[in-house]
């Protein structure tokens, strides 16, 4: 009964200082929160918050937005629907613009031969049932995933997350047959992944019980660590030598975000099995499974599914998504903006030599930021660049296992004159900290 009572709340003044302390009052702290700003209003690449204080978005939403905030045709098509019904649920009264939507999302999927879609509402959602569709259509119980991945927050998929602060500590155990080897991206070698690979086979299960490998294209919270081309052959070869299903984790990656409408275009490898959630519906909740028909008809009838899978509302919104997508260029246009931003980020890493590693494929880009002398990550001055960022009104996302990354997560639909604006705070931002 700590919480202020009703007559106090009505008082309270609408300010984000009061309404900050409102929140620590009367949420927990797991739900760790970054801002201490409220959000009024958005759109495009911009929001406002509750005081009048305007900011340019390069989080879009944890990659949510890769259409911007409130794309009119995502909003025309959210409010059309709103008219007719809000919700029946799928498995009981079904509606045909869920069945249009798998039928579009099958034709874009990089997967080989007939697939079927099934939609959810979270990408851990998502994870959970490629995960269930594995082992039901295999008949193993074995998942291998890799270390710094990301798969969310419900207890499968943080199992499956290769990060213990703050995702995993404190809540295990965690359920059986998991296990991790090192991800092959520019900090690790594939040699390093076939040795543990190996080790795992000899040491703790044998390949014949393994349903799955999991990983994503492009690490998202790991820190936009882009995967090697050949370990994505290297995985697929090794999945088909023992009937492994290799699954790709396109939540953040796909949409766009990469310069194609999915990240695994980039590799020319098609997985078996594929989840996507995030940007597919414009900042409404949807997320799916695509695959291969036969092992997506793994589970029996009512083994899949949920109250909300696959909203009515979210549902129009990915139609209205899908469509923006195409006619606006959007895959092309990340590409575009994608190297621009690589280009401005050499520039800086040219000046200051604390900014390391600059990478990332289409516009899921990222830089590092190093300790100059011994070379070791400085989470600290990473930090301390966003904050600097933030004070300027460009809202920046850090990420990776050590914390001291800054990835860039903006709408694709950013108008030419915001962009060159949050390039030029972003320059600001970086000469106060690193100058
Ligand atoms: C690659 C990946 N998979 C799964 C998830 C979990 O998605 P959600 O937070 O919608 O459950 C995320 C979220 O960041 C993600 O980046």
């Amino acid at each position: 009964m700590n919480a202020p009572q009703k007559s106090e709340q009505l008082n309270a003044p609408h300010t984000n200082a009061a309404w900050h302390a409102r929140r620590l009052a009367a949420t927990p702290r797991g739900v760790g929160v970054m801002g201490d700003f409220f959000i009024e209003r958005a759109k495009n690449a911009e929001f406002w918050d509750i005081e009048g204080r305007r900011f340019i978005d390069f989080a879009g939403g944890i990659a949510v937005l890769n259409t911007g905030h409130v794309h009119p045709r995502v909003q025309a098509a959210i409010a059309a629907q709103l008219q007719r019904f809000t919700h029946s649920c799928y498995q009981v009264v079904p509606y045909t613009e869920y069945v249009a939507l798998a039928e579009r999302i099958n034709e874009l999927v990089p997967i080989d031969g007939p697939v079927k879609t099934a939609f959810f509402s979270t990408g851990a959602e998502a994870i959970e049932n490629a995960m269930k569709i594995a082992r039901s259509s295999t008949g193993r119980s074995g998942v291998i995933a890799f270390g710094g991945a990301f798969h969310g927050r419900s207890m499968f998929s943080v199992a499956l997350t290769g990060k213990v602060q703050p995702y995993k500590a404190g809540f295990g155990p965690f359920p059986p047959e998991i296990y991790h080897v090192p991800f092959p991206c520019h900090c690790s070698s594939l040699d390093d992944t076939k040795r543990a690979m190996e080790q795992l086979f000899k040491c703790d299960i044998e390949p014949s019980r393994v349903a799955a490998i999991v990983f994503e294209p492009v690490q998202g919270e790991g820190g936009f660590n882009v995967i090697q081309p050949a370990a994505v052959k290297w995985l697929r070869e090794l999945c088909d030598q023992h009937g492994i299903l290799l699954v790709a984790d396109e939540v953040q990656t796909g949409f766009a975000r990469t310069g194609k409408m999915f990240a695994l275009e980039h590799f020319g490898v098609s997985p078996d099995l594929m989840t996507m959630a995030k940007s597919m519906a414009g900042g409404t909740t949807l997320s799916a499974v695509s695959g291969k028909a036969a092992i997506m008809d793994g589970p029996a009838p009512g083994g899949l599914g949920g109250t909300y899978a696959g909203n009515p509302l979210a549902i129009a919104a990915s139609h209205a998504v899908l469509d923006v997508m195409l006619e606006e260029k959007l895959p092309e246009r990340a590409q575009l903006l994608g190297d621009r931003l690589i280009a401005h980020l050499n520039a800086a890493k040219a000046k200051y030599h604390r900014i390391g590693d600059v990478r990332g494929l289409g516009a899921m880009v990222a830089c590092e930021f190093n300790d100059p002398t011994t070379g070791s990550p400085d989470a600290d001055i990473t930090k301390r660049v966003q904050a600097a960022a933030l004070k300027r009104g460009l809202l920046l996302l850090t990420c990776g296992v050590y914390a001291n990354v800054i990835r860039f997560l903006f709408p694709l639909t950013i108008e030419d004159a915001v962009f060159d604006e949050a390039l030029t705070v972003l320059d600001a931002a970086m000469a106060e900290v690193l100058a």
